[in-house]
């Protein structure tokens, strides 16, 4: 469902402690924006109205949190959630803030002096299912890699998802840009971990039946050559099949 635009959002937000106002001027800096600035950084990609970031980091002091979200819409929702989950808790909320960005271009933002120790990326669907947005995906092989820039050595990501057709693609993606996948589930709650919260999406995928898949990948040594040589071979694949598609949409055309 469309969410109705919030005039009230962006003033919000930007009268917040919790909102970065001008993430750009933070880039290779982002230690420096908390309380405790030699504590891990975690981000959340796609965080949207925030409920696992307010629950996440208000159960974890000891690491930092970002919460990343390309609408005001959603953000104002998450600085709520989070003002609330701090308050319910008796903690300040100085160990976490959120910010709009578009997170294809995170590189303008996140340099390597960001030292990222963790990725969450949660219920990130695409936002068209054609073959063609594939590449707008928050795990595709090339976003992957940008990622690489500012994720340490070692770092993390922890994907879910409600998608099967996302998830398998992702299981190809992840090698690719240089990650090596060292848990996966197909149904997380089926054996849920204790360390997992719920999103918001995950709630309602999980009352409509739909499992989610989860995996957790992390980042190894890889040279910049590996990683263009797999992303321009995805690329050529892609076009391929594309091609494939439109020929045999071209013949059921003329048949018809
Ligand atoms: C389906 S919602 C999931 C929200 C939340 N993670 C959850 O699991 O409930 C996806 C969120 O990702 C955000 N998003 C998708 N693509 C984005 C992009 N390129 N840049 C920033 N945010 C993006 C959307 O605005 C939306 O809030």
């Amino acid at each position: 469902m469309r969410m109705r635009f919030k005039p009230y959002a962006r003033p919000e937000l930007l009268a917040s402690p919790l909102h970065a106002h001008t993430p750009l001027e933070n880039k290779g800096k982002w230690h420096q924006v908390f309380a405790r600035p030699e504590q891990p950084l975690h981000l959340e990609l796609g965080c949207g109205k925030g409920g696992y970031l307010a629950e996440l980091s208000s159960s974890h002091p000891e690491n930092n949190y970002l919460g990343i979200d390309i609408t005001d819409k959603v953000l104002v929702l998450a600085k709520r959630k989070i003002e609330q989950a701090f308050e319910a808790k008796g903690l300040p909320a100085d160990n976490v803030q959120i910010m709009s960005l578009d997170i294809e271009r995170l590189d303008s933002a996140f340099d390597a002096a960001d030292t990222i120790d963790r990725i969450y990326i949660n219920f990130c669907n695409p936002w068209n299912r054609k073959a063609a947005h594939k590449k707008h995906r928050l795990t595709y092989t090339r976003q992957l890699i940008l990622y690489r820039n500012f994720l340490k050595d070692g770092g993390e990501v922890y994907f879910k998802t409600d998608d099967d057709g996302l998830f398998a693609d992702s299981l190809e993606y992840f090698p690719e840009a240089g990650y090596e996948i060292v848990w996966k589930t197909f149904d997380l709650h089926q054996n849920e971990p204790d360390w997992n919260i719920r999103t918001e999406h995950e709630g309602m995928f999980t009352e409509q039946g739909i499992p989610t898949k989860a995996l957790i990948a992390v980042k190894r040594p890889a040279s910049a050559e590996e990683l263009e040589k797999n992303l321009a071979a995805r690329i050529a694949r892609e076009k391929a099949e594309a091609a494939k598609r439109r020929e045999a949409q071209q013949a059921a055309n003329q048949k018809g």
